[in-house]
């Protein structure tokens, strides 16, 4: 059986890698609903789990903007709009988004001057866009498509085990 505290080996594929990563948030979501919680403990989990990561958490959607959510790292820009910026831009389009540099990407909200790389996987149910999961890397390029895959998986595990009815407004 896999627990939260099982270490994953540094010789993992990243496949492997995230498959454990997976089994490990389905034993630390198991049995809370809370989606605060919830964020909050992926989002620990995560920062602790992945090399060169300088922030890792969440942004929910509220009426046209997406709002800060629980997170590790520095502080961060709290309110971003639709269609702004990396998260925006993921959001708008239902995409996940993988920026190599993002000095490169236009438009970018440099939150954390450490931050070099970035990815965003929108968070998606029946009803549509619920926010999104956004890490930051001071490495360049340190996301691939199989960092996308297997962040897209976790997020619909972090979907299926909590209650998205949040009661914030
Ligand atoms: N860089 C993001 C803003 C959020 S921070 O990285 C935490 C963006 O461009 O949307």
């Amino acid at each position: 059986m896999i627990t939260a505290e099982q270490p994953i080996k540094p010789t993992d594929s990243k496949p492997e890698f995230y498959q454990t990563l997976e089994a490990q948030t389905r034993a630390l979501l198991e049995g809370e609903t809370d989606l605060i919680a919830n964020a909050a403990n992926l989002s620990a989990l995560l920062y602790q789990s992945l090399p060169q990561l300088n922030w890792a958490g969440f942004y929910f959607l509220r009426g046209s903007e997406l709002v800060l959510g629980p997170f590790q790292g520095s502080p961060a820009c709290v309110r971003i709009r639709l269609g702004k910026g990396v998260c925006g831009t993921a959001a708008a389009k239902r995409e996940t988004t993988v920026v190599p540099d993002v000095h490169q990407f236009p438009g970018h909200i440099a939150c954390d001057s450490a931050s070099n790389s970035e990815i965003v996987v929108p968070i998606i149910n029946h009803d549509g866009v619920l926010g999104v999961l956004d890490l930051d890397s001071p490495a360049f390029s340190r996301f691939d498509s199989d960092d996308a895959e297997g962040l897209e998986r976790l997020v619909r595990v972090f979907v299926e085990m909590s209650s998205l009815e949040t009661g914030i407004t």
